[in-house]
């Protein structure tokens, strides 16, 4: 027979009774009912059921389909026919019918799979992620890696609308001392020498504008030797933009639109622009963090102008230190009991506070370890400015600016959570504005690029370079989906004595920074556009359309915590003989 199918597994349905059809895949499922033999087949576009009859078939047939078991690859011609009444599955898109198989091909037979292909979350990761191709059977990960197709697509479709060209950037290039960790290959043909895998297009974009192209884009891998967590990982990708001729808001307005459009292409969802705008500086206030979850409430307030007096021994070292008395309300976690205040404690100390302070808001009174310590008012005020009710558990932390707003911005994502105030069906976007342009890094003595060096301050906030560089503020931009840091970019310096000043602020001279980034200066001199782009985390907009908690969830072939590829089993060490011919000798 030929076995080449006429119809997709999950295209068979009422319209084709009648009709004899062939179609190839996956056996799913294998049942036996009253001498018959049901199979479930299963390919990309879904599941259909096929019946053996020993009664309408030759016994070879029946004898062949006799030896089916799950995970057997086949052909199958029949007859289309619907279901017998009441037997229809409503859950199936070719659920009203059912192939009744008149001809069978085993093209590939299957040893058991180390787990059942829909159940791999009752296994261990590490047996799924060796077992990656099998796991990428489950209708949970085809769904995922379809989505992101469906992403690219449609990212594609609108940069291509407008005007960008799609430009592919080399992949080994050179190592640049700033930024996270780089990988690193040795070169055969130059031995001591060795390329950088790319953190990013950076530098190269922003050429591609030198030269002219206007507009670039490119969905690309980029790789970073950082710790990893559940949204990074050491190789990911981007879709990394840059345009000419541009200012903050014509980036962040035209990006925002192609956000838009493909969450309404892939998830028929309409966000109602514009995207809200928040400063950095207003972020860290209300919600203690750079990448706000917007979708709750619970936000931050600040209570030292009323506590000032307190005689309390921790706010009236906290103020007289310059520090801040921060609290939240999680509403309604009054009922919490001691161990699970304690856990809190532990995670706040854990993050870096000396203590955490709770009051338990009851009718007309506070329960709470340090009432006796405060006055009436105090209690009052703090009740107040925190819009306690009986039933509310108010938490205060004491310390620095930096340090109240990491612990309770923490606590706030993790009651948030426990307390069930997060709606997962939205999709809240927010713009994070204005952030500092340098963060001063205590181990190297000086100030670093917050976002990269060559990222332009505000107008306004030039000359601070000079004077106070700490307070500068940068045209940079992050977008944030659902508390997660989707994206970031920056207008670029194209002004050379604004980029000397920013490289005097780093510590460096123009010497120097000629040495480190001598090409790229140098390009510079020869006619520089405005110019500034963003790049977008590509798995951690499929991981958050997909409903996903890690990106492992969203790439084919991801790598573990540890940065190791457990199905490839990379990485993995080398023959002498290419050590050799590298002239690369091994320390122990
Ligand atoms: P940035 O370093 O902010 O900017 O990266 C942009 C976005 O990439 C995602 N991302 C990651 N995703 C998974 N695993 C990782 N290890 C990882 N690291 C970053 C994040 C982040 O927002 N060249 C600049 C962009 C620019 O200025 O145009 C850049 O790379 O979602």
């Amino acid at each position: 027979m030929d076995w080449r199918r006429t119809h997709f597994c999950g295209a068979v349905t009422e319209e084709l009774a009648g009709q004899e059809v062939v179609v190839n895949g996956w056996v799913n499922r294998r049942r036996d009912l009253g001498g018959m033999i049901f199979v479930d087949l299963r390919d990309r576009f879904g599941l259909v059921q096929i019946v053996f009859d020993p009664n309408l078939l030759d016994d070879g047939v029946f004898a062949q389909a006799e030896k089916l078991r799950g995970e057997f690859v086949v052909s199958v011609r029949g007859i289309v026919q619907l279901r017998p009444e009441g037997q229809a599955n409503p859950n199936l898109k070719t659920g009203k019918v059912e192939i009744h198989a008149r001809d069978l091909t085993i093209l590939s037979a299957a040893k058991t799979p180390p787990f059942e292909i829909n159940r791999a979350e009752d296994v261990d990761e590490s047996l799924r992620l060796k077992y990656r191709y099998l796991h990428l059977r489950s209708k949970d990960l085809q769904d995922a890696i379809i989505l992101r197709h469906q992403v690219a697509a449609e990212a594609r479709n609108f940069l291509n609308e407008n005007h960008f060209l799609e430009i592919e950037t080399p992949m080994l290039i050179r190592s640049t001392p700033e930024g996270a960790r780089d990988f690193i290959v040795p070169s055969r043909v130059h031995p001591g020498e060795f390329y950088a895998l790319p953190q990013s297009p950076q530098m190269f974009k922003q050429l591609l504008m030198i030269s002219g192209f206007d507009r670039y884009y490119q969905i690309v891998r980029c790789f970073r030797d950082e710790d990893l967590r559940a949204d990074r990982q050491p190789e990911f990708t981007q879709i990394d933009v840059e345009m000419s001729f541009v200012e903050q808001e014509d980036v962040m307005g035209l990006m925002e639109q192609m956000i838009c459009h493909i969450i309404k292409k892939v998830k028929g969802i309409t966000i109602d622009g514009p995207i809200p705008r928040m400063t950095y500086q207003e972020a860290m206030e209300r919600y203690g963090s750079d990448k706000p979850d917007t979708r709750f409430g619970m936000e931050l307030v600040t209570l030292n102008e009323g506590l000032n007096d307190s005689e309390f021994r921790v706010f009236a070292s906290t103020i007289s230190t310059g520090g801040f008395i921060r609290g939240i309300n999680a509403e309604g976690a009054g009922t919490f009991t001691r161990r699970e205040i304690d856990q809190l404690t532990e995670k706040a100390e854990q993050w870096g506070a000396r203590g955490l302070i709770w009051m338990a808001v009851e009718e007309g009174t506070v329960r709470s370890p340090i009432a006796k310590f405060l006055t009436e008012g105090e209690i009052n005020y703090i009740v107040e400015s925190l819009r306690g009710k009986p039933g509310d558990l108010l938490l205060l932390v004491a310390d620095s600016f930096k340090v109240t707003s990491e612990v309770l911005g923490r606590l706030r994502l993790l009651l948030g959570e426990q307390l069930g105030m997060i709606d997962e069906n939205r999709f809240d976007l927010l713009w994070v504005v204005e952030w500092p342009l340098l963060e001063y890094d205590e181990e190297a003595g000086r100030y670093v690029a917050a976002h990269h060096p060559f990222t332009s301050p505000l107008d306004e906030d030039i000359e601070l370079l000079e004077t106070d560089p700490g307070r500068a503020r940068a045209k940079a931009y992050d977008l944030v989906l659902n508390g997660v840091e989707l994206g970031g970019g920056s207008i670029r310096i194209y002004d050379r004595s604004v980029q000397e000043k920013m490289f005097k602020a780093l510590g460096f001279t123009m010497d120097e920074a000629m040495s480190q980034f001598g090409y790229f200066m140098e390009a510079f001199e020869y006619g520089a556009p405005p110019h500034g782009g963003i790049a977008f985390g590509f798995d951690r907009l499929i991981m958050l359309l997909a409903g996903r908690d890690s990106i492992r969830d969203v790439i084919a072939f991801p790598k573990t915590v540890s940065a190791r590829d457990l199905m490839v089993d990379a990485p993995a060490p080398v023959n002498q003989s290419q050590l050799q011919e590298l002239k690369i000798k091994m320390l122990d």
